[in-house]
């Protein structure tokens, strides 16, 4: 497919109206002297994009209460999502704490009658990570909540011991605040807390977060708000793709550039919609953050949500964010993602307004141009070929095709971890010594079998052991608690596993989860 002109009226109307909202899009050269390393070198977390569900797309903040999250928890189980990757889940702006007049963080048990804890407890209990939410300012978006402004390590504290594992910090009320200092303050008392948690910075694009913003967190807001609560808006929804796909020479392992929750299976978007939205923001290595009512869904925004091989481009380990070739105003061309097995894909967004034919030829996807390549249809999920030089692809209005073209029949999927639970809860009642296990499973979903997770047993307590058990797609930790000698009270600890990823030879996420002990009285030597 050849350039067909230049940069088209979709492409100079986005850019106008974003430009307004954040001014930053001359800005996207990487600076000198500011810090790239990324931090998820040392916490192992979110080497792929983070998934999982926040409420404030559908929802935004009044009706947010223990008792929905924890139908959206559920049917984030029934419905398949949670074996498909989405694992954060928590309440957004819930108000769901207030500031004490000791100037500590209290759960508002008036909406949330477990407490934070306890809504942390049975997310882990079934298997699924941890998301809140905050902000950086004095007070939050709504000024329902408190900011963390001036309060940035005790509320780091309260938000650890609440077991948060994603901490989502908006920017709101900020005024006067540096923003590098104010993230990387937060940051700092992040680590500071002793629980490694994804740190997603919500600044909407403020700041140019895309150049400082992976030395201090994970994840970073490239753009304004997708939608107002409630309903999907398609046009805002396709300008804030084309405006952070300009920015994927920041984007890799454990630093991405976020595109805002996703508005797939909301209302005011088509199937067809649904499936293009979806697509761009694998294409882009977004975080993929479903933003629906997942208690009602239709089966095709399942089927969506669910489809595998078009995850697997999002949760592809070497982490290239695709990109725009060209584009023309009605059709753009997306390539520049390398896959892991030496496969690529390709994105071809047609936005006319009747049914478009082009040619994609292998010399402009990075392929040879004599090259007899097969071609996998991430939707159709058919493959085709050997093509030689390119093949041709036909799109309907606002769909797309979306492709992966591998030199061999074969196209795996990366390792998609799923667990039964991420918390272990033991209790030892007597004074005699005893020994305790409880086991955490993790099944991959991808194709390939992982070696045997690692464990550092000098990371352990004394009290615990860890065996790694199972080989292939499941394994299983067996956490053996020794009790002799131990006093009276509780225990806790987060148990660290790591593991390679066995085609790319590259460290996946790191999985941590967490042990407690409950003992009873004094026990014996
Ligand atoms: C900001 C964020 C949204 C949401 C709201 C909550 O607008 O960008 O994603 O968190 O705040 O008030």
């Amino acid at each position: 497919m050849k350039k067909r002109g230049n940069l088209g009226f979709v492409l100079v109307l986005g850019m106008a109206l974003l430009l307004t909202a954040c001014p930053a899009w001359s800005q996207n050269a990487h600076p000198q002297n500011l810090p790239q390393k990324a931090h998820s070198d040392a916490d192992g977390l979110a080497l792929t994009p983070p998934m999982g569900w926040y409420p404030w797309n559908i929802f935004g903040e009044e009706p947010q209460t223990e008792k929905l999250i924890k139908e959206i928890v559920d049917a984030l189980v029934t419905s398949g999502l949670k074996d498909a990757g989405y694992a954060y889940v928590g309440p957004d702006e819930g108000i769901c704490f207030s500031r004490g007049p000791d100037g500590k963080l209290t759960s508002n048990l008036t909406r949330y009658p477990s407490g934070l804890r306890g809504l942390g407890d049975y997310i882990h209990g079934k298997g699924l990570k941890y998301a809140l939410y905050t902000d950086a300012g004095s007070k939050t978006c709504s000024t329902a909540m408190p900011g963390t402004k001036g309060y940035e390590f005790e509320d780091m504290r309260a938000f650890a011991e609440w077991r948060a594992d994603y901490i989502k910090i908006d920017w709101c009320n900020s005024e006067g605040q540096d923003i590098v200092k104010t993230y990387t303050l937060l940051g700092e008392a992040q680590r500071a807390a002793g629980r490694p948690v994804v740190h997603s910075l919500c600044s909407w694009g403020e700041g140019y977060p895309w150049q400082w913003a992976g030395a201090i967190g994970h994840m970073w807001r490239t753009t304004s708000d997708i939608c107002g609560p409630g309903k999907a808006d398609w046009a805002r929804a396709v300008r804030i793709a084309f405006a952070n796909e300009k920015l994927s020479a920041f984007a890799g392992p454990g630093r991405w550039n976020d595109p805002d929750m996703m508005v797939v299976g909301m209302p005011g978007l088509s199937e067809v919609q649904n499936r293009s939205l979806f697509s761009l923001w694998c294409m882009m290595a977004s975080p993929l953050i479903a933003g629906n009512d997942l208690r009602d869904m239709t089966r095709p925004t399942i089927d969506i949500l669910t489809n595998l091989e078009a995850i697997a481009v999002d949760q592809d380990p070497l982490g290239a964010q695709g990109h725009v070739v060209w584009n023309d105003g009605n059709v753009s061309f997306w390539a520049g993602k390398p896959l892991f097995d030496g496969s690529r894909a390709v994105l071809v967004f047609y936005q006319g307004g009747h049914k478009f034919q082009q040619r994609i030829a292998w010399d402009e996807v990075g392929f040879g141009a004599a090259d007899e390549l097969y071609v996998r249809n991430l939707w159709t999920h058919e493959t085709t070929g050997p093509h030689a030089g390119g093949v041709n692809v036909s799109v309907g209005s606002d769909d797309v095709a979306f492709l992966r073209i591998s030199k061999k029949n074969e196209f795996p999927i990366p390792p998609i971890l799923v667990a039964d639970t991420y918390l272990v809860s033991l209790r030892a009642a007597g004074s005699r010594p005893e020994k305790l296990t409880g086991t955490v499973t993790v099944a991959n979903k991808g194709s390939s079998d992982l070696p045997p997770w690692r464990v550092d047993p000098k990371s352990l307590p004394p009290w615990l052991s860890v065996a790694v058990t199972g080989s292939g797609k499941s394994q299983t930790f067996v956490n053996t608690v020794s009790t002799a000698g131990l006093k009276k009270g509780p225990y806790h600890v987060l148990v660290r596993a790591d593991n390679v990823e066995p085609i790319s030879g590259r460290p996946m996420s790191a999985l941590y989860y967490d042990v407690d002990l409950e003992v009873v009285r004094n026990v014996r030597r």
